[in-house]
């Protein structure tokens, strides 16, 4: 970490930079925050019972997700994971006083070692994130999240999972486009968020760290497999409107690899 982002952000520039975050995502998930209260009444439900649960959200940038979990779960262990350390800045200033937040890049295997965690994970979440990652990385990732999420748990990803066939994928993208907002786009938000002085140091961490964007179209179906084929015997959809899935699966209770 450099002197530069030991210094903590100002709560304030961050809550700015994270709503401004909010509006910019909406331009890409049309129904972000349907999408996200789908997921923390999935959590409701299977975590009806268990005290404290701790949950894992993957690639959680500056923490919106892992922000709307606490709130709904109160009882809840947050964990953002993500490799993105201005983002992460981001997620520390706003939300850091309810969830802990931890630089891993998940393309990595032994990722979650660098969680610290100590104790198996009752569900890991992921919203828009995973489509960063190749089918052969979801592999490995998806064998590693199966030995950290307890038996019974939960794995819920939201993301845009096209479809294999490529009519009903373009007809799908194309009734995404047409109901999102308008407005800041990523390239402009990260453009803007370069040229603030405040964020300065944290630009800097960012290009030194290899953190980016990229989307590699792995369908469903084949998220699907790859969860199977890792350890998690129930996997299916909870929610959908277009190519805006909700994809629930549950660690099988003992893991065969
Ligand atoms: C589109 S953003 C979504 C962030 C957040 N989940 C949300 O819904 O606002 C995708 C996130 O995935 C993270 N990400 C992408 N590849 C990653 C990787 N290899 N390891 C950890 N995080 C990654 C990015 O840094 C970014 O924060």
């Amino acid at each position: 970490m450099t002197s530069d982002t030991a210094r903590p952000l100002d709560p304030q520039v961050a809550s700015a930079w994270l709503r401004r975050w909010d509006a910019q995502q909406e331009r890409y998930v049309a129904d972000r925050e349907r999408r996200f209260d789908v997921i923390c009444d999935t959590l409701c439900h299977a975590l009806a019972g268990c005290d404290r649960p701790l949950v894992l959200d993957l690639g959680c940038g500056p923490g919106s997700l892992t922000a709307r979990v606490c709130r709904r779960l109160p009882s809840a262990r947050a964990m953002g994971v993500d490799n993105d350390p201005l983002l992460l800045a981001l997620a520390r200033s706003v939300y850091g006083h309810t969830a802990q937040f931890a630089e891993a890049d998940l393309r990595r295997p032994g990722w979650s070692a660098l969680t610290g965690l100590n104790s198996a994970v009752d569900a890991a979440i992921s919203s828009t994130a995973l489509h960063y990652l190749p089918a052969e990385t979801l592999a490995d990732l998806y064998l590693e999240l199966a030995d950290v999420i307890r038996p019974g748990g939960l794995f819920i990803n939201a993301d845009n999972l096209y479809d294999e066939q490529p009519m009903i994928a373009g007809i799908a993208a194309a009734l995404r486009r047409s109901r999102v907002a308008s407005g800041e786009d990523w390239a402009a938000w990260w453009q803007a968020a370069t040229r603030d002085r405040e964020l300065a140091g944290l630009v800097a961490e960012r290009e030194r760290s290899g953190a980016g964007d990229g989307d590699h179209r792995v369908s469903a179906a084949v998220h699907e497999q790859l969860l199977r084929r890792a350890g998690f015997d129930q996997v299916g959809t909870v929610w959908q409107a277009g190519d805006d899935v909700v994809l629930v699966a549950v660690r099988r209770q003992t893991v065969k690899h």
